[in-house]
């Protein structure tokens, strides 16, 4: 029940309806017993500082930040985690003692999601679908996670050209980052990415990539939840590649902030993983 004890908790960002950010949340609250309620902000472009100012003001314990704000925020908060600073994207932010400290938890939400299903992420070649927001954010978080390459594909290849330049500082050494040619196979690659919104609610039919000729064992992971078995997944799945559904990186990352809200243990967060998607499964078939 709301009360004068419950500390608010949110989402800023454009668009936000939809999302799934605030379920996620509060189931959250509700099991760990916290007494929080988290809302959805839709702040307009030039309306993020107030937004900031004012959630500094309230008290506000935490929030998440989500399109277009993940890279403005930065300069807008009295600290920056390194991570989330060579990432250039905050997704979390946390009040210490009213200090808004930036951190990034899609990164590591992504790698502890992949390397649950994938085991380690060292030497794989991985090929990254788009070129947009989520793909820039994917692909440091994958470089930072040691895979040995990257290739981009992209309807506008000036574009993945252009992002694969823009990578090039988090790539370390022997990391191989390359904008794939349309007529280049899928054959070398390991895990394919979708991060584009192709096969999002409402236009489900279309697939981002035909996955003629990807290799047998070759994973498929999909960024967009809605629906939770896409297009891609479910000719994926029929092709026998093991799938890796978007819901859960949009949980660990969840889960990861709630962990930098209130320090919760990883038993408590492999209970609320598992009973998350267990419960997303049931109603988002
Ligand atoms: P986000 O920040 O969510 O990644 P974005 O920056 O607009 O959003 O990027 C969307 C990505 O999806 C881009 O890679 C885009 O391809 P283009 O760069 O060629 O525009 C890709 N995309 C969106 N709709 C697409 C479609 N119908 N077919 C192929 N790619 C599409």
């Amino acid at each position: 029940m709301i009360d004068s004890g419950t500390r608010l908790y949110g989402l800023v960002g454009n668009p936000v309806a939809g999302t799934r950010s605030p379920w996620i949340h509060n189931t959250v609250f509700e099991q760990l017993a916290i007494n929080g309620a988290y809302l959805a902000f839709a702040v307009e472009e030039k309306g993020l500082a107030d937004a900031v100012r004012g959630l500094k003001a309230l008290g506000v314990r935490g929030f998440n930040v989500t399109i277009p704000f993940k890279t403005e925020i930065l300069p807008l908060l009295d600290r920056v985690d390194p991570l989330a600073a060579r990432l250039g994207a905050v997704n979390t932010v946390v009040s210490e003692n009213g200090a808004l400290c930036g951190f990034n938890t899609d990164g590591p939400g992504l790698a502890a999601v992949l390397g649950r299903h994938l085991g380690s992420l060292k030497g794989l070649r991985v090929l990254v679908l788009g070129a947009g927001g989520a793909a820039r954010g994917i692909c440091g978080a994958l470089l930072e996670a040691g895979v040995a390459e990257l290739a981009l594909l992209n309807r506008s290849q000036a574009r993945a050209e252009a992002l694969v330049q823009e990578m090039g500082v988090l790539a370390g050494e022997g990391q191989v980052l390359r904008a794939l040619d349309p007529e280049a196979g899928l054959q070398p690659y390991g895990l394919v990415i979708n991060t584009t919104s192709v096969g999002m609610e409402p236009l489900t039919d279309a697939v981002p990539v035909a996955l003629t000729g990807l290799a047998s064992g070759a994973a498929v992971c999909d960024i967009v939840y809605k629906p939770h078995r896409t297009r891609l997944l479910q000719e994926a799945r029929a092709a026998g590649h093991p799938v890796i559904h978007g819901i859960e990186m949009l949980i660990e990352q969840a889960l990861l902030a709630q962990k930098l809200w209130h320090g919760i243990t990883d038993g408590q967060l492999a209970a609320l993983r598992h009973g998350l998607i267990a419960e997303f499964e049931r109603f988002d078939k």
